[in-house]
């Protein structure tokens, strides 16, 4: 039996559901390589950083005014321009070098929170040969007299202004944390994404109680942080007219066919990658056709969205009677 693994995303036939996400693996072209050989269906490239344009203007302002001001301190916060893996212009080299070498849609992935001159590079993007970009709009609004709409508002205002800017479709990698996710989620629709990515992952500081530091950590994902993901994506699919790709969480081939039928065209993994090595993405495909063999499926569009919550009439309801018999049934 033949198995159609295809699947559209942002307007792309990609050959199945598995794009390696937002990475390192992006600055090795063997790794780049040996993903499409493994099956990857396309690639995300790891962020380019509005913080690297802003230190490039400071640093031609600095250089023609030779100022002896200090830098305001937050931006001390920041990495120097060297300790960026890649420099816009190495950024887009790379783009074309990755286009050179694979067949398979390369993404690139643009990272800023507020509009800036940042978002003129969506064009040099395009034009570098990239065939969509993930907009990561990440940030933790900690300001007390911010609201949340004021947040939502800016999002919504940089996604219009960079989708205006090129003729590539637009993702948007989402965080989990807005107060009416079906909403803003179409919002982004309304504000031309074609495509939304369910999560961005933060990297939560730890303290250590020795020393009283904070200690920065990135920790790769395990399944557990997929519950999320599904959840959400079962409640906006039945939403949303754009493209829907899940990220987070996903280590088995259990997972991707858990996103796929919560509704996400396309499933992004990385940290599984990062821990077992490009050839592990074979394994993943081998276990999305072993299923869908066993169960008479002969293309991934038959079962995408079949769990999610289309044929719930009051969703909220339905999660709040699930959340209060969860409770209830714990005895002790
Ligand atoms: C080492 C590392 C680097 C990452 N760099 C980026 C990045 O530059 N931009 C971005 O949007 N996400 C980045 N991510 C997040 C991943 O794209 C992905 O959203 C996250 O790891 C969750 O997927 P996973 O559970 O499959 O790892 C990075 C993740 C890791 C582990």
């Amino acid at each position: 039996m033949s198995l159609n693994l295809t699947t559209r995303y942002l307007g792309l036939e990609l050959r199945n559901p598995f794009i390696v996400g937002a990475s390192p693996f992006s600055d090795n072209l063997s790794a780049c390589a040996a993903l499409e050989e493994a099956g990857a269906s396309a690639l995300v490239l790891r962020s380019l950083f509005a913080e690297q344009f802003e230190l490039e203007q400071r640093a031609l302002v600095h250089h023609t005014e030779s100022s002896g001001e200090s830098y305001a301190e937050a931006t001390s916060y920041f990495p120097n321009y060297e300790d960026y893996q890649l420099g816009p212009d190495q950024y887009l080299r790379r783009i074309k070098n990755l286009k050179k070498l694979l067949r398979i849609p390369v993404i690139a992935s643009l990272n800023g929170s507020r509009l800036g001159s940042w978002v003129s590079c969506a064009q040099q993007m395009e034009q570098a040969g990239a065939d969509a970009i993930e907009l990561n709009l990440y940030q933790l609004a900690t300001a007390p007299e911010l609201d949340g709409d004021q947040v939502e508002v800016e999002m919504l205002h940089i996604v219009r202004t960079v989708v205006s800017t090129v003729n590539i479709p637009v993702a948007v990698k989402l965080s989990p944390f807005h107060t009416t996710m079906t909403n803003f989620a179409l919002a982004l629709e309304h504000s031309g994404a074609a495509g939304l990515v369910f999560f961005n992952r933060f990297y939560q500081p730890d303290f250590n109680i020795e020393d009283l530091e904070v200690v920065p950590q990135l920790k790769l994902s395990d399944s557990s942080e997929l519950l999320l993901r599904l959840r959400w994506l079962s409640i906006v699919s039945p939403h949303a007219k754009s493209s829907l790709a899940c990220s987070g969480g996903v280590h088995h081939i259990e997972d991707a066919i858990k996103a796929i039928l919560a509704g996400a065209h396309g499933v992004q993994v990385v940290s599984a990658l990062l821990k077992h090595g490009p050839a592990y993405l074979t394994t993943l495909l081998n276990g999305l056709r072993t299923w869908m063999t066993d169960r008479g499926y002969t293309s991934v569009e038959e079962f995408r969205g079949a769990m999610n919550l289309k044929r719930c009439p009051d969703p909220a309801a339905h999660e709040r009677a699930n959340y209060i018999r969860i409770l209830q049934s714990w005895r002790v």
